[in-house]
This record gives C-alpha cells, sequence and structure tokens, in this order.
C-alpha cells in the first residue's frame, strides 16, 4: 500500500513512486506535517521533540499539551483565528460573525484509486492499482464544519495529488473566506521560489527569488489563470538547478483566479500553498451543502527542474489529458488568422487549403470572423451563425471543400464572450457579467458571457452542439479574449456576489465536459489571446493550447521553455508565422522559424500564395522532418540542455522511453565573430549504445554524444538554429 497510518506513532505515511509524503498528529488532534522528500521506507518520529524548542513564551492552545504551539508547528491545513498567525488554508465565517476555525482530526480512510472531483477536472487512474487515497476528516466542533481532505499516492509517480472538501454538517449558514488546496509547512532555510509570469505576447518567463520572511506570491484576480501568471510554482532548494537538487513543485488544477506562494517564517519554515484566490472570495455554505476545492498536484523531484517537468509532463499527458487524442501523434495544422485575419471568403480559404495540403499539413483551422457580420473584433461574438457573404456554400459546404482537398477541417470559436453589436446581446443584455449601475468595460470591444448562470450555461451548450453537430468537424479552437471587470450575476443575490469568479469556472467546465463527451471525435484546442489560460485544468478539456499570440520565432524560444517548465510539448501549439513577424516585426529565417515550432505541437500560419518556391520546398521538408520525430517530441522525454534565460542560445531535446531515439534542437539569438566553437552535451541517452545521426549520418556512442558532446556549427548571422536526429544502429 502507497499509504500507511500507523496508529502507535499517529502518523500517515504516503509512499509515491520515490517520494515519501508524512504527516503526523499531535496529542489533542491538530494533523501536522513532517516531511516530503526522497522515500524513507519507515519513520521513527518523536513527535514531542518538534522541530522549534519551546523556550520561549509561545501561545499554547491546549494546556494538556504545552509543549505544542500552534505559532511553531509545521500544519497540514492551517486555519485562521488561533495563534497560528501565518497564512491560513481556510477560513469561514459562522453565524456568530467571526472567522475562527478549529479543525481537528476525527476519522480517516484509505482506499485503493482515486475520486474524481465533483464538477472540477483533476488526475485520474485507469486502474485501482494506480494509486492510493487518504482521506483525513478534521472537524471544527464549534460550527460543525467539516473538512476532509484528501491525499492520492500514486504508486509509480513522484506525484501526490491534494484537495479538501468542506461540508457544513452544523445547524446554521456559514461563508468559505478561503479554502486552499494545498498548503504545506518545511524547513526552507536558502530556498528560491520560481515562477512563470509574464503578459501577453510572452507569457510564462522564468522569475525566481530567494526565500525571505514574508509573502512571496503570485495570484491572478483576472478571472482566468492569465497571462500574467501561471497557477504554478517550485521551490528550490539552495544546491539545486536543472539537474540537481531538490526541488518542490504546486500546479494548480484550475483555470480561473489562484493564489500561490511561500510565507517564510521567523525560523527559516516556510509555508508553501496554493488555491483558489482568497481575494474578493466568498461561498456560502447551507446545513448539508459542501465544497470541493480544485485539485493541487505536487511534484518532488531529487534531480532539479529537470527531473520535475518530466514529473508534470508524463502525468498531464497521460492522466489528465482525456480523450481520443490523447495517446495520438497531433495533426500538423495550418491556421488562416495570421495569413488573412478578417479578410478572406471560401474561395481564399480553399486554396490556402490546398496549398496547404500539398506541402502535406493535415488540418486546416477557419478561425475568427466566420460568421455573423464579422469582418472586424467590434461585433458578432454571441451570433454562431454564418456569414454567407463570405462563405456562400455554407460552413459544411466550406468544410466539405476542404476534406475534399484531403484536409481535415477545423473551427475557431469564441463562445464565453457577447459583443454589444450582435443580436444576442440586443435579445439578452442581462447575459453579459455586469454589476448592476456600474460601467460595462469593453475589451477588444466585447463582454463576458455570465456562465455562473446556469440559463447561460444552458443557452450556450445548445447553440454550441447545433453549431458542431451541423458540420463535419474534426476540431475546434476555443478562444478567449479578455478577462472579467465589473464581477457580478444578474441572478446571484448581494450575499453571493463573491460566488461569480468561481462559478463561472464551474460552468464553463460544466459545458466543456458536456460537449467533449458528445463530440468525442473532435480535437479541442484552447486558447486565450494565446496564453492567457494555459493551465492543468483546460487540459483535462482539451488536449492542447495555443501557446502564445507571439509568433516570433526569438521570443518563442523563451516562452516554449518556460512552459515546458510544467506543460509536455503535445500540449504546446507552435505555428510557424511569416516575416516580419506580426508581432514583434522581427526577420528571422525559415530554418529557424521552423525548428523553434518544430519543439511543441507543429503548424503553420502564413500566406502561402506570397511565397517563393524556394520557401514552398523548405516547408515541404519541414513539414516532413517533424513528421519523422513527432511522436518522439509529441511523446518523449524533455531534457533542457541550455536555458535562453541565461544568455545568447537555448537547446532541449527529446528522448524516447527506451532510448533508441532522440531529436534536439538548438537555437542562438545573436551571431558574434571569432568565438570559440560550443560544444553541446546531450542527456538522456544510453551510455553503451551507437546512435546515428539520420540528418548527416554520423555515428557516435552515447556516451561520447553526453559527455564530449557535439560541436553546434551555425550558419552565420543571427538567429540561426540546429537539429540532431538520432536513431540507435
Ligand atoms: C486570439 C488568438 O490567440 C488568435 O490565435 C486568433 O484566434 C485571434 N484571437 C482571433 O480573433
Amino acid at each position: 500500500m502507497p499509504i500507511n497510518f500507523e496508529s502507535r506513532k499517529r502518523l500517515f505515511l504516503l509512499q509515491a513512486g520515490e517520494t515519501s509524503y508524512a504527516m503526523v498528529l499531535s496529542k489533542t488532534g491538530y494533523l501536522c506535517h513532517l516531511y516530503w522528500g526522497k522515500k524513507i521506507e519507515d519513520i521513527h518520529v518523536d513527535f514531542s521533540a518538534g522541530r522549534i524548542s519551546c523556550r520561549h513564551s509561545f501561545h499554547i492552545p491546549e494546556q494538556e499539551d504545552p509543549s505544542f504551539s500552534l505559532e511553531k508547528a509545521l500544519l497540514e491545513y492551517p486555519s485562521y483565528g488561533n495563534s497560528d498567525f501565518r497564512t491560513p488554508a481556510v477560513q469561514i465565517v459562522n453565524t456568530a460573525g467571526s472567522a475562527i476555525v478549529v479543525p481537528k482530526y476525527q476519522k480517516h480512510r484509505i482506499y485503493k484509486g482515486k475520486p474524481l472531483l465533483d464538477g472540477l477536472p483533476a488526475t485520474y487512474v485507469e486502474n485501482d492499482e494506480e494509486a492510493d487515497t487518504l482521506e483525513i476528516t478534521l472537524l471544527d466542533d464549534w460550527s460543525g464544519v467539516e473538512i476532509i481532505l484528501l491525499y492520492t499516492a500514486y504508486a509509480h509517480r513522484n506525484v501526490i495529488t491534494r484537495s479538501a472538501r468542506l461540508t457544513n454538517a452544523g445547524t446554521q449558514t456559514v461563508t468559505l473566506r478561503r479554502a486552499f488546496s494545498a498548503s504545506v509547512d518545511m524547513p526552507c532555510r536558502g530556498y528560491r521560489m520560481l515562477q512563470l509570469s509574464g503578459a501577453w505576447g510572452r507569457e510564462r518567463q522564468l522569475f525566481q527569488r530567494q526565500l525571505v520572511p514574508g509573502m512571496q506570491s503570485i495570484e491572478s484576480r483576472r478571472g482566468a489563470s492569465s497571462h500574467q501568471q501561471n497557477p504554478f510554482v517550485a521551490l528550490l532548494s539552495p544546491e539545486a538547478d536543472e539537474k540537481n537538487g531538490s526541488v518542490y513543485g504546486l500546479s494548480l488544477v484550475y483555470s480561473g483566479n489562484f493564489y500561490a506562494g511561500a510565507e517564510m517564517d521567523s525560523y527559516a519554515n516556510g509555508r508553501f500553498f496554493i488555491g483558489l484566490n482568497p481575494f474578493d472570495f466568498s461561498w456560502q455554505l447551507q446545513p448539508g451543502q459542501s465544497f470541493q476545492t480544485p485539485e493541487a498536484v505536487l511534484v518532488y523531484s531529487n534531480a532539479g527542474l529537470g527531473e520535475m517537468s518530466r514529473t508534470f509532463h508524463s502525468l498531464y499527458r497521460e492522466r489528465l489529458c482525456r480523450g481520443k487524442y490523447r495517446d495520438r501523434e497531433r495533426p500538423v495544422l495550418f491556421n488562416n488568422w495570421e495569413a488573412t485575419r478578417f479578410g478572406f471568403d471560401s474561395r481564399k480559404i480553399v486554396e490556402l487549403a490546398k496549398d496547404a495540403n500539398g506541402l502535406g499539413m493535415e488540418l486546416f483551422v477557419l478561425d475568427d470572423g466566420w460568421f455573423g457580420k464579422r469582418n472586424s473584433d467590434t461585433c458578432s461574438l454571441g451570433d454562431w451563425t454564418v456569414n454567407l457573404r463570405k462563405i456562400p456554400e455554407g460552413l459544411d459546404g466550406l468544410a466539405e471543400a476542404i476534406h475534399r482537398t484531403g484536409m481535415k477541417f477545423g473551427l475557431w470559436v469564441e463562445p464565453e464572450m457577447i459583443s454589444p453589436d450582435s443580436d444576442l446581446y440586443r435579445l439578452r443584455p442581462d447575459w453579459c457579467i455586469h454589476a448592476e449601475g456600474r460601467t460595462h468595460t469593453l475589451a477588444r470591444h466585447q463582454l463576458v458571457l455570465d456562465l455562473s448562470r446556469t440559463d447561460v450555461c444552458e443557452a450556450l451548450e445548445q447553440s454550441l452542439t447545433k453549431l458542431i453537430s451541423g458540420i463535419p468537424i474534426d476540431y475546434i479552437k476555443w478562444d478567449m479574449n479578455r478577462n472579467i471587470t465589473e464581477a457580478g450575476s444578474a441572478l446571484l443575490p448581494p450575499e453571493r456576489q463573491g460566488e461569480v469568479f468561481h462559478r463561472y469556472i464551474l460552468g464553463l467546465y460544466r459545458i466543456l465536459d458536456k460537449l467533449t463527451a458528445k463530440f468525442p471525435d473532435v480535437l479541442f484546442e484552447s486558447c486565450a489571446s494565446g496564453g492567457g489560460r494555459f493551465d492543468p485544468g483546460m487540459l483535462y478539456y482539451m488536449p492542447q493550447t495555443w501557446t502564445s499570440d507571439d509568433t516570433d520565432a526569438v521570443e518563442r524560444v523563451r516562452i516554449q521553455y518556460g512552459t515546458s517548465l510544467v506543460y509536455p510539448a503535445s500540449a504546446i501549439g507552435a505555428h510557424v508565422s511569416a516575416v516580419p513577424n506580426q508581432q514583434v516585426m522581427r526577420i528571422t529565417p525559415l530554418k529557424t522559424r521552423g525548428h523553434v515550432a518544430m519543439t511543441g505541437n507543429f503548424g503553420y500560419e502564413l500566406d502561402i500564395g506570397q511565397l517563393s518556391a524556394d520557401e514552398r520546398e523548405e516547408i515541404r521538408k519541414q513539414v516532413e522532418t517533424y513528421k519523422s520525430v513527432r511522436r518522439l517530441v509529441q511523446f518523449g522525454e524533455l531534457y533542457r540542455l541550455k536555458s535562453p534565460f541565461e544568455g545568447n542560445s537555448a537547446a532541449w531535446m527529446y528522448v524516447s522511453r527506451d532510448q533508441s531515439e532522440a531529436c534536439a534542437f538548438y537555437f542562438r539569438t545573436l551571431g558574434a565573430a571569432n568565438i570559440d566553437v560550443e560544444y553541446l552535451k546531450f542527456e538522456g541517452l544510453a551510455e553503451n549504445k551507437k546512435y546515428q545521426n539520420v540528418l548527416d549520418g554520423s555515428i557516435r556512442r552515447g556516451d561520447e554524444l553526453m559527455h564530449l558532446g557535439v560541436p553546434v556549427l551555425l550558419e552565420g548571422g543571427d538567429f540561426q538554429s540546429c537539429m540532431w536526429h538520432f536513431k540507435t544502429c
């Protein structure tokens, strides 16, 4: 059993792959954290020893246990209102108006498998032998609120998942003010916190900071996980880097407002936490009602960030993503957005599809502008009927024409939005998120549909069902281009307005759950002005995400490198676009643009008709090359070799599980004169196997490739790249 309770020691010991996680009950029933790290077979804990000696005048909550102080203890789900003055994981306002909660151990149960979470995406198992689950029930006697902490330990992955289910088992209505998914107290002297932060067009850049006493945190208050922050943080031990040292990763399977970080106390203990953002959050729980928090995924690595990422990748690829495409190679995609924007008709679209198919591409995606009277971003969101002026044969006719070219047909939608200039808005002005009497802030000329309302969700689900079932459609790009402002819902009473943000996400998940179940053959890709909602919550419904609206090769190296900290290459949409690049105006070689995009889920968005014969031929070869490494890239193990955040170049590679094949990519930003030749050392290969580089025929053993490396020979000039593709021989 990966999970055990030893009653004599009052110890919970969870074994997940090569990781252990331990908790212990204090004499009077407080659940304390003991250990998270490299595997320990058995723990002989003397709890009374504690981690901090109690010589000073600390607050003592229970006189029967005078050596125990909440102020200094390492706790597992800390609450507000007692002598633990650090950030609580839970705050619940009761009828007396106070937010004091004292959750103490009641009971626990351990069982095989992993439960689904009510209404929320979560990692899963395919058979019960893959994991054990522990449910620890804590009770706040005074209010009758029961908190069930759920822990799942995967038997063969270094992964523990956590969430909490809070039930009002009392007789009075209470209000949740915060309920984190996970909180872990652990010593963290000298540790750093790593986060993925950015903005539109430069998402998920790496930032690290030294932990100091006090709070270091990230959050989203935008109604989406956001371009600005990703629902992920990692703690790095002092010696940790890409290949070495202890790293603790926390990722949240959620797409809305979140809060994550680490609070260091005066004894260099860190409280490491992740969950729903308590900012402007409240949730009423009537007697008998429950609230389930999103799931937090905890990954420990004792071999640096690289190993942490590989653990996240295989978990998210194999036990978070679902559906027909989970294990399938994804089609090489052509998207017309950067080629045409809104200026197209079906003749142009079919011409592009023929060109794309002639170069080996497999899926044509018709992006924005096909519906209502939409010739710019000023109107029509909500009116999901085809614009017959642009597409006289209708969507089904167009889809058939695309199919006849040999390509699959995909369609862009932005269902969560409503344009004030739309028939839908004229009919249902109260269907947007808004606060009575306040301004309606527009972004990209649009408002957000109020998915906290079930009637709006149902109508949306029906209109999308009608749209998708009316066309032979293979793929949907689900876009979302603005954040929530003036958060409010016309249907919720004043005391429930604090629920809008979370209800919105629950509504969205409900719709996605239904649509993905109704259309199991459709490949869904999520998008939010590029990477504004690149998170595990969306990956549960849609196995790939448009990574960023910035398609410039140089910028993409950094964006994709950062994204790879948590997310697998199969999820990372990456397209070659025209130069000068539309976002940064940079001119980069087609070869480099191809190599950068090949390290993700590959595609193109440019006007093929504008290209020279040589460029078309180069693209044909790129598509062929990508297809030869597609399985490796999308389902192989990633080794990051050089970080673009540390210098003028970057490199990473993918290795098959059986080490029989690998491909590597190197990118240099600026050229320089008269410099030394760099040797790139590969990783993850078998030392004693012989590998042939299929691109130039050279043969080397794994040990030479990894320890001596190979010279990086680039053409002159800026923005150069090269690639290796090894097969054992
Ligand atoms: C934002 C997306 O990120 C783009 O790829 C494109 O689909 C546009 N929206 C269309 O409006």
